[in-house]
């Protein structure tokens, strides 16, 4: 496989994050909210504003969330040193707040976790730099494990025409191609006519704003569809397989992702469909024996009612508005990691592709 080919059309798109500057520098992001009519940026110069950005979806995706709570470190230390504050204490304090910002993609622990023993390693005259050295290299390793998703995960979609994805798993929600869509870059290196169907993903189209934006911008053919239009397009034999991404994988393989994916999961299963999960291996719960324990995100029930400020439920009525689902590990065909492919998916392959065991 050509990954050079890869890297070039995956860089056509503006980057997600960008640290700006040395250690007093900030984080900057494309602001996902106002895409795809705006491309915007959102910088971050506090750990408040960080917080924010996440919360809000500025950022937004589970190793993009990670990456970006990382560099939140790194400010909250900026601030600190211009304040003459105690830097530790900050350090630590903004692990702690980042932390409650989302609480579904594990990827966000994971990173804040390693941020942690860094705050907690370093001398008062190397904390700074240390800090922003290891949000860097987590930033960094995800670009190598998008890479490696991608060639993990093309195999699987060889002779395939039509593939469908949900929400956004794509360089908006990593570093840079994401785990779903990376599949779906490299596997459309080698079969150019490959053809994107991606579900709109209510409430807050993040498959119809952001997915079929950077497929387009990366020249890959993408059509957008309503979340229910996807079982009568599997019915009329129009999808091969299908991939998605996913914001906690629990030990037995259950996978949680954008509310929706589940019953994607059962239509596949009901026609022949595959169904494959990529996700990096950092986005697995060792905790977790199943994916009853996966805490599941419940926003705003405006998002349901006003979506995009107009209102499109009636008065009086009561929201329900969870951000994420669960869809069992018997689902689901494969898990394509980083560190390669777990079929079937059951809790001692899950082991032996992680190292669980
Ligand atoms: O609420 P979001 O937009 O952060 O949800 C994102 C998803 O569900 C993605 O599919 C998941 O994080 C995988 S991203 C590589």
């Amino acid at each position: 496989m050509n990954s050079e080919l890869v890297k070039t059309k995956a860089s056509t798109l503006p980057p997600t994050l960008q640290w700006v500057g040395g250690i007093d520098g900030f984080l900057r992001l494309i602001d996902q909210t106002k895409l795809p009519v705006e491309e915007v940026y959102f910088d971050c110069n506090s750990v408040e504003q960080t917080h924010d950005a996440i919360y809000r979806l500025v950022v937004r995706g589970a190793p993009a969330i990670g990456i970006a709570a990382a560099y939140g470190v790194s400010v909250a230390i900026g601030t600190a040193m211009k304040e003459q504050a105690d830097a530790r204490k900050a350090a630590l304090a903004a692990i702690d707040y980042l932390a409650t910002s989302r609480p579904t993609a594990v990827n966000l622990f994971w990173a804040l976790d390693q941020m942690r023993v860094v705050v907690n390693e370093a001398t008062d005259q190397e904390l700074a730099d240390r800090v922003l050295q290891k949000a860097k290299a987590i930033h960094e390793q995800d670009r190598q494990t998008c890479a490696a998703i991608g060639q993990h995960g093309a195999p699987l979609l060889n002779g395939c025409r039509n593939v469908l994805t949900h929400c956004n798993a794509g360089a908006l929600a990593a570093s840079e191609k994401g785990t779903a869509l990376a599949v779906i870059y490299a596997a459309h290196e080698l079969q150019p006519e490959l053809h994107v169907y991606a579900d709109e993903t209510r409430p807050l189209l993040q498959g119809a704003r952001l997915t079929a934006w950077e497929l387009a911008r990366s020249g890959v053919d993408v059509t957008v569809l309503c979340d229910n239009m996807a079982a009568s397009l599997m019915q009329a034999g129009k999808v091969d397989a299908v991939v998605v991404g996913a914001d906690r994988i629990a030990a037995n393989g259950d996978a949680a992702n954008k509310i929706g994916t589940y019953p994607l999961a059962i239509v596949a299963r009901h026609h022949g469909v595959p169904f494959y999960v990529a996700a990096p291996v950092s986005t697995f719960d060792r905790t977790l024996a199943d994916g009853a324990g996966i805490p599941i995100e419940q926003r705003d029930a405006r998002e349901v009612s006003h979506p995009y400020g107009t209102q499109t439920a009636a008065d009086g009525a009561n929201i329900y508005n969870p951000a994420f689902d669960v869809t069992p590990a018997e689902l689901i065909t494969a898990i394509i990691t980083d560190q390669g492919i777990i079929q079937p998916v059951n809790a001692a392959n899950v082991a032996k592709t992680i190292g669980l065991s």
